[in-house]
């Protein structure tokens, strides 16, 4: 059980364990990057100039002289005067360096196909494919739309576009076609690159036809995609819409190899990533260049402790959220490591799956989500433990608390008691990892993401901003710009000075609480505004909220994330029917209006539970208390109602929750 995360109420109360604490060992302490605790305060009495030092630490085609704007806050400026190219940071300048030989990728299909991607084998690859897209008339300035499975040439397509000074714009391939088109048009996206489909448990699941539906959608407005270049990977059909639509593979056999990787302003765009926010509407979240590869390049050298030349790393995330790109893509590729990049599921063929790639790959580094660990601990350790694991030496936790029961388990189970776990806080906005122990300084509490990183500021405040001090809960804030720092909400800057910067003046609102323990260590509780966090991935209860009332049938719906013993949080919506309507049914109901919002987001906003009901919790100026939904939701007795304009409606639900428990024992 997730017993810190998520409860908006409470939140100040909570307890979470604490206990054993985990210092380095001395061996590993002596050969880790970073073993000086001197790093944090010299870090903290200047950290524009210890950012700039990390800065430095890449190839400049022009080198910055300036390191911080911030004259305008919340729009910040690092290495302003500087110009970069990202891609050759994380490819060209390996090969130049005579590490042309080294694996940049061990690919691993899910049927069991696999590939071996060198880093000179991917520049000529990075390199005709930037080729490819500057025939196709991406330039500097534009955004490309790749919409792929977990594939090499998915690597390759971003690296590309960013060459080129364009910037992408990902979409996970668990999004639906409406979901495509909105970020499509939101981008303003020239290009979409796609494949006709990815392997997930043994099957083709299919992409391409999902962009046909997307791209002839009637939204009311034009979307300006030219062309869509698809790549094969299974062998699923899929109609070519003439004049717009290619092969890759034929189109990038007929390019050469030749291309010059140009430098561009620090802060060119890099890339747009949406993600939801309180409203229906996901926030398209930029990143721009030379500030966000220098803290994904220190972050994952430092943190995950990398040593290039012999680790093998692995993250488990999809190029579709934040984590494949700072931690799959740019951190990775930009330090010279080698990883590994597996397609499919971890159940198929079966539980196995994981541990054999570690076992066979000798993976020394791997970077994972509680929530997947928790579906492991079910199936339990007789399945992990026919594999090898002893080459792990470091581990990685994000994406939600991870609960010290988890963490434990991760610890003598995959890291056989002695692997470090890197318990890392971050988000979509911040870029990289802002939060985390560091694996050869910091004596390790479970559950715990204990401090900030060298050079980034963060506190733990009241409403009215004040530090809350140790033994305190309060609200997350980030107190000084941070180079990887969300520049903007593209096309919307006051939605991005509303959402983030307008609650405690020009620092950051982080949207989770947090608690400080005695020693002033940061547990990190979950979020405080009405975003879920479902495996790891962030939903918006107003989102799926939207598309339950889009249904012909439905009248009125609210959503709440309740606790799931797997996935941290499950969606739950509660909904009332129209009166006159005709099509659903009691019995009917929950799986149309599952399948509905699977349809129209995608399956991972699929509601764990709908539930019909005839009233909705609302106080007397109309407010829906979503508060009493999630007790109710949560099996939890239903407190004080008194304030509800209509005090039965509660007892009713919760009534209805119960009901359908007692029915699945
Ligand atoms: C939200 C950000 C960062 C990549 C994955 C999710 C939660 C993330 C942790 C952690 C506690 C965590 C927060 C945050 N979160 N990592 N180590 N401990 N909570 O990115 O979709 O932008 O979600 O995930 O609530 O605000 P995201």
């Amino acid at each position: 059980m997730v017993s810190n995360a998520n409860h908006d109420h409470g939140m100040i109360e909570s307890h979470p364990l604490e206990g054993t604490t985990y210092p380095p060992s001395a061996e590993f302490a002596a050969s880790a990057n970073i073993n000086d605790p001197a790093v944090y305060w010299k870090a903290a009495e200047d950290p524009e100039a210890y950012w700039a030092t990390q800065a430095k630490e890449l190839h400049w085609h022009k080198p910055f002289t300036k390191t911080l704007d911030w004259s305008n806050p919340p729009f910040a400026k690092w290495f302003y005067d500087g110009e970069i190219n990202v891609a050759y940071n994380c490819v060209d300048r390996h090969v130049e360096a005579g590490h042309g030989d080294r694996v940049a990728i061990h690919w691993e299909g899910e049927p069991g196909d696999t590939r071996k991607v060198t880093y000179e084998e991917l520049l000529f690859e990075v390199k005709r494919a930037a080729v490819l897209l500057e025939s196709l008339g991406v330039t500097a300035g534009d955004r490309v739309a790749i919409y792929m499975p977990m594939i090499p040439e998915a690597i390759v397509a971003m690296l590309a576009v960013v060459r080129l000074g364009a910037a992408h714009s990902v979409v996970f391939g668990g999004f639906s076609a409406e979901s495509l088109r909105a970020r499509i048009e939101d981008a303003d996206a020239k290009l979409v690159i796609t494949a006709d489909g990815g392997y997930r448990k043994g099957k083709v699941s299919p992409l391409k036809p999902l962009v046909d539906e997307a791209l002839a959608l009637e939204t009311g407005q034009k979307h300006n995609v030219k062309n869509v270049l698809v790549v094969k990977r299974g062998d699923n059909p899929v109609d070519m819409v003439a004049d717009r639509d290619l092969w890759w593979h034929e189109e990038i056999a007929q390019v050469e190899a030749q291309h010059e990787a140009k430098g561009f302003n620090a802060e060119n765009p890099l890339f747009i990533l949406y993600t939801s926010g309180t409203t229906g509407k996901p926030k398209g979240i930029l990143h721009t260049s030379g500030g966000y590869l220098t803290q994904a390049a220190y972050t994952h050298k430092n943190i995950f402790d990398l040593k290039p030349e012999v680790d093998v790393y692995w993250c488990t995330a999809d190029i579709g959220w934040i984590t494949g790109h700072s931690y799959l893509v740019y951190g990775p590729l930009a330090n010279g490591a080698t990883q590994v990049v597996y397609e499919g599921t971890p159940d198929t063929p079966d539980w196995g799956r994981w541990w054999s790639i570690i076992e066979k790959y000798g993976v020394t580094i791997f970077y994972t989500a509680p929530t997947a660990i928790r579906s492991f601990m079910k199936i339990g350790r007789q399945e992990v433990q026919k594999y090898d694991l002893s080459t792990i030496r470091v581990l990685g936790s994000v994406g939600e608390p991870i609960n010290p029961e988890a963490w434990n388990w991760y610890h003598d189970v995959i890291g056989g008691g002695t692997a470090p776990i890197v318990d890392t806080w971050w988000q979509t906005e911040t870029g990289a990892i802002m939060i985390s122990p560091l694996p050869g300084l910091t004596s390790l509490k479970p559950g715990s993401a204990q401090v900030p990183i060298p050079g980034v500021t963060i506190d733990v405040v009241d409403d009215t901003g004040n530090h809350v001090g140790h033994g305190n809960g309060g609200l997350l804030v980030i107190q000084k710009p941070w180079p990887s720092m969300v520049r903007n909400i593209w096309g919307d800057p006051e939605r991005f000075k509303e959402t983030y910067w307008s609650q405690f003046g020009d620092q950051y609102f982080a949207g989770d609480g947090a608690r400080l323990d005695d020693d002033g260590d940061i547990w990190l509780l979950g979020r405080v505004d009405d975003v879920m966090n479902v495996s790891g991935h962030r939903l918006s209860t107003a989102e799926i909220e939207s598309a339950l009332v889009g249904h012909t049938s439905v009248a009125e719906s609210a959503v709440v994330g309740a606790s799931d013993e797997t996935t941290g949080q499950a969606v739950v919506a509660f909904v009332i029917l129209k009166a006159n309507q005709t099509e659903l049914t009691e019995e009917n109901a929950e799986a149309e209006l599952k399948a509905h919002v699977a349809k129209h987001i995608g399956a991972i906003a699929r509601p764990r539970q709908v539930f019909i009901v005839h009233e909705l919790p609302k106080t007397r100026s109309g407010k829906i208390m979503r508060r009493l939904l999630r007790d109710a939701a949560e099996g939890r007795d239903i407190g004080d109602t008194t304030t509800l304009a209509d005090t039965m409606v509660m007892q009713t639900i919760s009534q209805r929750v119960r009901d359908e428990r007692d029915a699945k024992k």
